[in-house]
């Protein structure tokens, strides 16, 4: 390669590989898989070492990775938070094992544990108590994220009685379930949110939420898989592990001490096959020197510690052939590719499709063309990913695969916004799986739940020009004679469908606006905006500043409550359900006031606290006080939980608000 070839090609990995990175660590939604990017890494690393006067200083060579998210505090890690050097192969791991025998001879043990694919915490604890959790972050500093960490019910908050020193860190993997992932994520799925693509991402896009008691809701657990004291108090890691058992941590069973490499190996293959009956991903297998005055022997790289590696399991792959690509239209509209497979047997199942995502996964990063035979892959993700195409199987004249231009079900041509990887039919007004989901949302358990009503019907009345609105479901009743007509409908479930339409006017508004079906407002998002605004008209005429201003409502999210309320024919549709007597105003549970103690006083509630902010703003409300939006001089309190955003403390402090915690709002109380 010829030295500007390779100033080029280390410029592109560079800056391929931090943007990974960042979507890794960052965005918590990675784009590459673990394996590519690791081969990747090793290009780069080789190429620096060749040509080293190319070398970014600040290459992802030198460094763990990640960085640090702004709405929390950021705190240094008093061990760094490093990685483990991977392999993929027996020869990678036997040349580990020589490496080790030249440095220590051959007298030691390996620990081998399961490699848990989740995210990494850092606990601490003094006099028994758990004061601090951090995430990795870069490696140097992390999120300080104690408030969602204490929701986890596996982490001990205070230690059983036991001999553990005053102070000490421990670090462990937090991780979800995947019965536990399947759920939640079909509940996102059903609001039109954006589902997570496995557990590992869901468990890190939960940890990062503002608000805690979200993330209660959201079962997480966690397995603790290394001890760090100020002082050695443990001849081993493997002694240890025993200890930090006993003193309430939860420790994964399936570790093991191996005293040979060929032990090392019948563990790996082991699991290689039992790790599909687990109930939690697992990406490979961590072997960790047991000693540690011999782990202290063989020290450290820049990145990670000489005495352990990770042995990684690549996820398996089959190759088939591509039968054709078809396209899904849902209730907003998004078009969604599939690829429809040759059936072929991977990881225990038949898979016969996988998803495309989107035109430039077709048409940039697979160059997907009829035919193919394309290499399939399941990892954590539920629905199997095509990872290549096999170019060598491709046929001479193969066309490449289009994506349709289109849509697929009534040929209005989609519409692509600027910055968004999804095209969209805008015809929701004429699109049958647009108007016929939109309704299927509202009447669906966990919007409008009404009973006597289903799928199957509301797709049939559409049919024969009943309904196509959500407004025409509380007309129905007026067309009870000709509704008879019709082949299997008999009176008793008309009667048992037009009583529940009738009932389902007594839903509260929480309930009616997530069934509205807006873009991004699900279930959660809904009940805060109900709570936040407490009726339909405000809500409709906020500002964006104003929407942003509510709780876990982020810009993406604001601007499709905007565009959904600018549109006249959702309003005609919400004054209609209106007069129809469906609830659009919050209920508040009467307000009694507790006391007048604060009354005259302003509040902002930020951060996050062992209760829900919604709890603290109703104890403040019930004594008198007034919560404001938006920091201002007219502000006279700040309460602030564990992680104040830095540039709502920098506002507040440049105007001398008092800074407060939750004790001592309480406290004002008393
Ligand atoms: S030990 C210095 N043990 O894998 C040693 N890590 O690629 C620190 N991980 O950052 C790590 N299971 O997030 C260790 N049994 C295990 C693990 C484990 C999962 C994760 C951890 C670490 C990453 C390294």
């Amino acid at each position: 390669m010829s030295p500007i070839e390779a100033k080029n090609k280390i410029e592109s990995l560079t800056a391929e590989l931090k943007q990974h990175n960042y979507n890794y660590y960052v965005l918590a939604m990675p784009t590459i898989a673990d394996f590519d990017f690791d081969k990747k890494l090793e290009e780069l690393s080789a190429l620096e070492k060749q040509f080293p006067e190319f070398a970014d200083p600040d290459s992802p060579t030198q460094k763990v990775g990640g960085d640090i998210t702004k709405d929390f505090v950021t705190v240094r890690h008093r061990w760094p938070m490093l990685s483990l050097g991977n392999t993929y192969n027996e020869q990678e791991l036997l040349d580990f094992d020589q490496r080790i025998r030249k440095a220590i001879g051959d007298n030691f043990e390996y620990v081998c544990e399961l490699k848990f694919d989740g995210l990494s915490m850092s606990l601490t604890y003094e006099n028994g108590l758990l004061v601090r959790a951090v995430t990795r972050g870069d490696g140097v500093q992390g999120d300080d994220v104690t408030t969602n960490v204490r929701t986890i019910h596996t982490i001990p908050k205070k230690l059983r009685s036991g001999n553990y020193p005053a102070e000490f860190e421990i670090r462990g993997e937090v991780f979800m379930h995947l019965k536990a992932f399947e759920r939640l994520n079909n509940e996102r799925i059903d609001a039109g949110e954006v589902p997570y693509a496995n557990p590992r991402n869901f468990a890190s896009g939960t940890i990062k939420m503002q608000d805690s008691s979200e993330v209660a809701r959201r079962p997480l657990d966690c397995f603790l898989y290394f001890l760090y004291t100020e002082r050695q108090i443990f001849k081993t890691h493997w002694e240890s592990l025993e200890a930090v058992k006993s003193w309430g941590f939860q420790v994964n069973d399936q570790s093991r001490l191996c005293s040979t490499i060929d032990d090392v190996f019948a563990f790996i293959s082991h699991w290689d096959k039992a790790r599909f009956d687990l109930s939690y991903d697992i990406d490979g297998i961590v072997i960790k020197v047991n000693s540690y005055a011999q782990q202290q022997e063989l020290g450290f790289t820049a990145k990670s510690p000489r005495w352990a590696i990770a042995y990684k399991y690549k996820a398996e792959q089959v190759q088939t052939e591509l039968l054709a690509v078809t396209y899904q239209v849902g209730r907003t509209g998004a078009v969604t590719p599939v690829a429809n497979l040759k059936p072929v047997l991977l990881a225990g199942t038949t898979v016969k499709r996988a998803t495309l995502h989107n035109a430039d996964e077709i048409e940039k990063r697979l160059m997907l063309h009829e035919h193919d035979w394309v290499f399939v892959e399941k990892g954590g993700e539920i629905i199997p990913k095509i990872i290549a195409v096999n170019l060598d199987k491709r046929s001479p004249g193969a066309k490449p695969v289009k994506y349709v231009t289109h849509c697929p079900v009534c040929g209005t041509q989609l519409i692509r916004k600027e910055g968004e990887a999804a095209s969209y039919c805008p015809n929701d007004e004429g699109c049958r799986p647009q108007i016929v989901g939109k309704m299927q949302h509202f009447i669906s358990r966990r919007a409008m739940n009404i009973d006597g009503l289903g799928d199957e019907t509301i797709e049939t009345l559409y049919q024969h020009k009943f309904i196509s609105r959500i407004s025409d479901i509380y007309e129905l009743k007026n067309h009870a004679e000709d509704l008879k007509k019709m082949e299997r409908f008999g009176e008793k479930s008309i009667n048992n469908m037009l009583d529940g339409i009738e009932k389902s006017k007594e839903m509260p508004f929480e309930k009616v606006l997530f069934g509205l079906g807006i873009r991004y407002v699900g279930e959660t998002v809904a009940r805060k905006l109900a709570v936040h605004f407490k009726n339909v008209d405000s809500l409709a005429s906020a500002s964006f500043d104003e929407l942003i201003a509510a709780e876990e409502i982020g810009e993406r999210i604001a601007l499709s409550i905007l565009e959904y309320f600018s549109d006249e024919k959702h309003k005609e549709e919400i004054a209609k359900l209106k007069a129809q007597g469906l609830q659009f105003v919050t209920v508040e549970k009467e307000v009694k006031l507790a006391s007048e103690k604060l009354s005259g006083q302003t509040f902002i509630i930020s951060g996050t606290f062992e209760k829900s902010r919604d709890e603290l703003k109703d104890i403040i409300e019930q004594n008198g006080g007034k919560i404001l939006s938006s920091i201002s001089a007219k502000l006279n309190f700040v309460v602030a939980g564990d992680n104040m955003g830095p540039s709502k403390l920098e506002k507040a402090q440049k105007l001398n608000i008092p800074i407060i915690s939750d004790e001592e709002l309480f406290k004002m109380l008393e």
